[in-house]
């Protein structure tokens, strides 16, 4: 099975390395729009014609299906982005709140979300948990971890810092989504925050959890599959980051 992944940029990798060590997929093409990220910032129509502008340039590669990496995408444009497609889009909104209710049955736990401003504010996880039962859900925008995952900034001082700046008047999480691309590069130090308390949710490993429950997916081979990437600016440093990242 060919497929594509698409996010803003580098932060889709956390996802792709899932896709890769999951072993279902033969041939992968990523494409970030490394010349246009952040999209957690923006409005809704510019994450809307971004994404169809994605749509348009995978159009050219005969995937069998494409998964949105990005939530902020994810919570906005999916719906848009599957007019001009002839494969299934899938994206992490989803598999994030199936892979929830797998693990959290109670539904008075306490459940945090976690994403960027644009995600945050479409209330899209808060939404979909309250539909299955959910009582106690509470989202926080925290994107400036995006710019310190980007510098490669995984601990310390400055995390800490941050993490006390959005997490002080928070108490434990029973459950925290990770609902970001770049937060699975920081998920040990979260949970070290929270006293190592509360399950987190990962988009990667949620998004499979998904494919193989509604796409019936089966591991294909053992080897690596062939990944392309494609950036809209920078594409050396995707390779660069994907070589780190993907370990
Ligand atoms: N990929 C985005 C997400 O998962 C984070 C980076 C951005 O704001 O574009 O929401």
């Amino acid at each position: 099975m060919k497929i594509g992944v698409f996010d803003s940029g580098i932060g889709g990798l956390t996802v792709l390395k899932s896709l890769v060590n999951s072993r279902c997929f033969s041939e992968i093409i990523y494409y970030g729009d490394t010349a246009r990220v952040p999209y957690g910032v923006k409005d809704k129509e510019t994450i809307i014609r971004f994404s169809i502008e994605a749509v348009d340039f995978f159009n050219r590669f005969n995937i069998d299906m494409l998964i949105v990496a990005c939530n902020t995408v994810s919570a906005y444009a999916i719906n848009a982005m599957r007019k001009y497609a002839t494969y299934p889009i899938v994206g992490v909104i989803e598999p994030g709140v199936l892979s929830l209710s797998n693990k959290i049955s109670d539904k008075n736990k306490n459940i945090l979300i976690i994403a960027t401003k644009a995600t945050t504010k479409s209330r899209i996880y808060e939404k979909k948990l309250h539909k299955l039962g959910y009582k106690n859900t509470h989202s926080l925008q925290t994107g400036f971890f995006v710019p310190l995952v980007e510098e490669g900034i995984f601990k310390g001082k400055l995390l800490n810092t941050t993490f006390e700046y959005y997490f002080a008047n928070t108490k434990i999480p029973d459950a925290i989504i990770l609902g970001c691309t770049h937060f699975p590069l920081i998920q040990n130090e979260i949970k070290k925050y929270f006293h190592n308390k509360p399950i987190l949710i990962h988009s990667g490993d949620a998004i499979i959890e998904y494919l193989i429950k509604k796409y019936r997916l089966k591991k294909v081979s053992k080897k690596m599959p062939k990944i392309s990437y494609f950036a809209s600016a920078n594409p050396k440093s995707i390779k660069d980051s994907a070589k780190i990242w993907l370990k």
